[in-house]
């Protein structure tokens, strides 16, 4: 597997795989790679001819008091796994390669609406910087297919969003989440995490699981149920950010009638904030 740096390498190895007819697939990633990103690759490596996994601590996805600085980084650990997963190229540029007009001079992308509800709100301006950098990266490699995790499941919808609404030629894939056996879904913040604390995070997802279960056997009191598993959820430990029951199709507060739902939830522990998701239909 080769690394490539510069736009222009990039460009000029993915134009040889190009004329030679190659599909090629993306894995974008901020690196730290896990279990969960080893899975996207091997997804990638079933559906194209020609992988390339990217990279970047996107700064513009961080918040001015949030953990840039501290997020892991491990490159040589990573282009190794990556080697190892059957990835063909690996671009990992510099922030000045990526971003020449700076961090505010940059043009970006944005979806209304969405990016500002729930990871949004808490977050203000993350989902800008995603999209911003996600369509870079599109423009860059020009991939036909690009690979996400679920388990940041607004990301992947409004980056859908993003791709249908200014008909992006890419069709993307959504990988379940990858899960240590207590249930906690793998992710690079968790490396945040004390022993105690992890100990106790993977009540996010147990309680995610019985407010699931308690929708499937009929109740209906959304309200009522989302406070009973923030309560649950600071019994363990937890500081509450949100707990959201929305209609999967758009990702709006479901209704009495909607049947394909999906319950999202985010939690502060300790350094961490921690976020996962289940899927329930009626
Ligand atoms: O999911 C991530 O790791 C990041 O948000 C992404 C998609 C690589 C964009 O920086």
């Amino acid at each position: 597997m080769q690394t490539v740096t510069s736009i222009k390498e990039l460009r000029e190895r993915l134009q040889a795989e190009r004329r030679a007819g190659k599909r090629i697939g993306l894995v974008p990633t901020m690196g730290n790679l896990h279990q969960g990103h080893l899975r996207l690759v091997e997804s990638a490596v079933k559906n194209a001819d020609f992988v390339v996994a990217s990279i970047f601590v996107n700064p513009l996805q961080f918040g001015p008091t949030e953990d840039l600085e501290r997020y892991p980084r491990t490159l040589e650990q990573d282009q190794e796994q990556l080697q190892a997963f059957g990835c063909d190229l690996l671009f990992a540029p510099q922030e000045q390669e990526i971003y020449p007009q700076g961090r505010d001079g940059q043009s970006f992308v944005e979806v209304p609406g969405i990016s500002d509800l729930y990871c949004g709100s808490t977050r203000p301006g993350h989902f800008r910087g995603v999209t911003t950098i996600v369509n870079k990266l599109f423009n860059l490699i020009q991939p036909d297919v690009a690979v996400f995790g679920r388990k940041d499941y607004q990301q992947l919808h409004v980056i859908n969003r993003m791709v249908e609404d200014l008909s992006m030629p890419v069709s993307l894939i959504g990988v379940g989440t990858e899960r240590a056996d207590s249930g906690l879904a793998l992710s690079s913040r968790n490396g945040y995490l004390t022993a105690e604390e992890l100990a106790i995070a993977p009540a996010l997802y147990a309680t995610l699981k019985t407010l699931a279960r308690a929708l499937e056997e009929g109740a209906s009191d959304y309200p009522a149920l989302i406070e009973q598993a923030q309560n649950d959820l600071e019994k363990a430990g937890f500081m509450r950010d949100y707990i959201h029951i929305l209609r999967r199709s758009d990702m709006l507060a479901a209704n009495a009638d909607d049947r394909e739902l999906v319950i999202i939830a985010a939690a502060y522990l300790g350094a961490a904030r921690l976020i996962d998701n289940i899927e329930v239909s009626l």
